[in-house]
């Protein structure tokens, strides 16, 4: 076994022999010509004129040695309902999705948005429409039907796929009605929608003509077998669209042949899972976690992958450590702010299960606080490993790597630069590089690794204004979160340098939310900014103008209109009226000393502010003196 240093070196200096070795690891219909194309920067192209298909590598590839293996087990604590799916169930379930979509006038290149909770019929879908060549575009569940609207015009779906409802505690949460709605704000709706009907919402409206049942329309297609599109390494294989600085969300754009193999590369190096393992990721399927570590990664390296659709403390907060026990869960993979939830119950529930089968639990999506990160830890008796990655990146960015070297772990810290990643932290000022101990941008020195974004959806120019214009003197990828590495080489991570903020493992723009307050009638304008919350890791905060502040306006009517707009995960802790906001003189709103007076923190230079009577405002709305 190499050591994590020479493994990282050479990744950097021999990139192609590296990844050409990596490349292996998955079935190419054609060979790929040449590793890496990076004539264009910083725009990179991996495996080039290689062709792949996601789903034969995810499923068909493994018919021969394990073909009753399960590869998919549903566990619902939500409808009370297990099943399992060997890969001959899948491929069979895959296929005849597969042929559904083809009968909907589906193919090569078409969009689908998916907007379904964490149900096994969401992951054949997302597998036929590797399998077609379609370009999927998962679509979070807790969206609500404005945002899901921008999405469909960004897409331009053919089809969009959706169940009557999900159900979160118990309690149904219909997703039709506000399919819906959301077809009908949209400038380019689909023709089609298929909808899997659970029994959940008796009610669910239908539109003649438009909307086809799943269950019907699959019994016409039994036992059909569809051949797999065999694509370019470089076309796209989805769309997952993320929230950044400004209100409109970005269509992150992943391809197919890196994304494979960066995949199969994670599950042995990071992972530590082979063939014929089982894997728990606690993720929805509609955020990055679920695609890559649900669904992807370990269909690819063929193991069985568990989809949850519950809470972690429903019916009891030893839940998932009784599913770890049930079957024999070696790779766990889940959020810091589900442990804080857990870290509120009996500590018991860790030591009632047998957890002798798991290996390591992982997290990732926030910071993971230290006293969060030893309670787990210890109290698992099990490394637990803080890994730091972003949409866009795909796989980890800093992780320890224990399928390398087991280097020992450090609380609060996500460890070092995985391979493929030339990892930097940067001055703000002038992109130097900072020494130890020295907060700075955390950067990626071009080519990204396969498996990271191509382009946003689209948007070419986009993508490069966005990630690679932070420094004037270097064509850079800029992560928008600060870092900080100590003398062992110990990577932190100090939180973001944008408008983004975290909410329970949700990313969230401030803008976006702005966005949605000002969509209520009497809000002239607003400022959002994230506060520390113990649970949550972040909350927003509102701090609103009213245009008429005779009419009234209460804080629960802005947060409905939020809900409605957004979504419940971006409702604001509070919303405070003011009537003014601190602004420069220039305009800019001065979001971060709002946000560090109510985490009881000095606001900072303010002497560019407009009029300090607007930061008394907000002063008076936090009770502070
Ligand atoms: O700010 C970082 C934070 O989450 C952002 C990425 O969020 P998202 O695109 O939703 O990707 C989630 C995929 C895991 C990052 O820019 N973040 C993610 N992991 C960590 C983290 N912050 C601190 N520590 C982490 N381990």
């Amino acid at each position: 076994m190499s050591s994590y240093r020479e493994f990282h070196r050479r990744s950097i200096l021999d990139r192609e022999g590296f990844w050409a070795e990596e490349s292996k690891r998955i079935h190419w219909h054609k060979p790929f010509g040449k590793v890496l194309d990076y004539s264009r920067p910083p725009f990179a192209k991996w495996f080039v004129g290689g062709e792949t298909n996601l789903c034969f590598n995810s499923v068909d590839r493994h018919l021969k040695d394990r073909g009753e293996q399960k590869a998919l087990v549903w566990i619902s604590t939500e409808v009370d309902q297990v099943k399992s799916f060997s890969y001959k169930d899948l491929f069979n379930e895959v296929n005849k999705t597969a042929a559904m979509m083809q009968s909907l006038g589906l193919g090569r290149g078409d969009r689908v948005i998916i907007y379904m909770p964490n149900m096994p019929e969401a992951v054949f879908a997302i597998l036929a429409c590797a399998r077609l060549g379609a370009i999927h575009s998962v679509v979070f569940g807790g969206f609500a039907a404005a945002s899901l609207a921008a999405r469909i015009d960004d897409a331009k779906p053919k089809l969009m796929i959706t169940a009557d409802g999900g159900s979160r505690m118990g309690k149904v949460i219909p997703y039709k009605p506000l399919v819906d709605e959301s077809i009908r704000l949209s400038k380019f709706p689909p023709a089609k929608v298929l909808i899997f009907n659970r029994g959940l919402d008796p009610q669910m409206p239908l539109v003649d003509g438009r909307d086809v049942d799943w269950v019907s329309l699959s019994s016409k297609f039994k036992d059909k077998i569809v051949d797999c599109a065999w694509l370019e390494s470089s076309e796209p294989s989805y769309i997952l669209y993320t929230s950044g600085t400004t209100g409109k969300p970005k269509g992150v754009q992943r391809d197919v042949g890196g994304h494979a193999v960066a995949m199969a590369a994670s599950m042995t190096h990071i992972y530590c899972g082979g063939a014929g393992d089982t894997i728990f990721t606690t993720s929805d399927i509609g955020w990055a976690v679920g695609h890559s570590y649900i669904i992807y990664a370990p269909l690819i390296a063929g193991l069985t992958t568990i989809l949850y659709e519950g809470v972690p403390m429903r019916p009891d907060a030893g839940v998932w450590w009784k599913i770890v026990q049930d079957y024999k869960v070696n790779v766990m993979f889940s959020a810091p702010t589900a442990i804080r939830v857990l870290k509120k119950f009996d500590p018991a529930f860790l030591k009632k299960y047998d957890l002798s089968s798991l290996k390591h639990l992982f997290l990732a999506g926030e910071p993971l606080d230290e006293p969060t990160h030893a309670w787990i830890a210890e109290g698992l008796g099990k490394p637990v490993i803080d890994h730091y990655w972003q949409t866009e990146t795909g796989w980890p960015v800093l992780t320890a790597l224990h399928g390398v070297e087991k280097t020992p772990i450090k609380y609060g810290s996500p460890s070092f630069p995985a391979y493929g990643y030339d990892l930097k932290l940067l001055r703000e000022s002038d992109a130097s590089e900072a020494g130890a101990d020295e907060k700075a941008v955390v950067a990626i020195e071009p080519p990204l690794p396969p498996g990271c974004m191509s382009t946003i959806w689209g948007d070419d120019e986009r993508f490069v204004k966005t990630y690679f214009s932070t420094f004037s003197k270097k064509l850079v990828y800029s992560t928008f979160d600060w870092g900080i590495r100590d003398k062992d080489g110990y990577y932190f991570i100090l939180g973001r340098t944008d408008d983004v903020i975290n909410v329970a493992g949700h990313r969230l723009g401030t803008r976006e939310i702005e966005e949605a307050v000002n969509m209520h009638p009497n809000i002239a304008e607003c400022a959002v900014v994230g506060v520390a919350d113990q649970l949550k890791g972040q909350m927003p905060l509102a701090f609103a103008v009213l245009k008429d502040p005779a009419k009234k306006t209460s804080s629960q009517d802005v947060m409905d209109t939020v809900d409605k707009q957004l979504g419940a995960i971006g409702r604001p802790k509070a919303v405070h009226f003011v009537t003014l906001l601190p602004k420069t003189r220039s305009g800019k709103t001065l979001r971060r000393s709002i946000a560090a007076l109510a985490e009881g923190r000095d606001p900072g230079d303010l002497t560019t502010i407009e009029d300090p009577n607007a930061l008394q405002q907000i002063k008076d709305c936090l009770g502070i003196k």
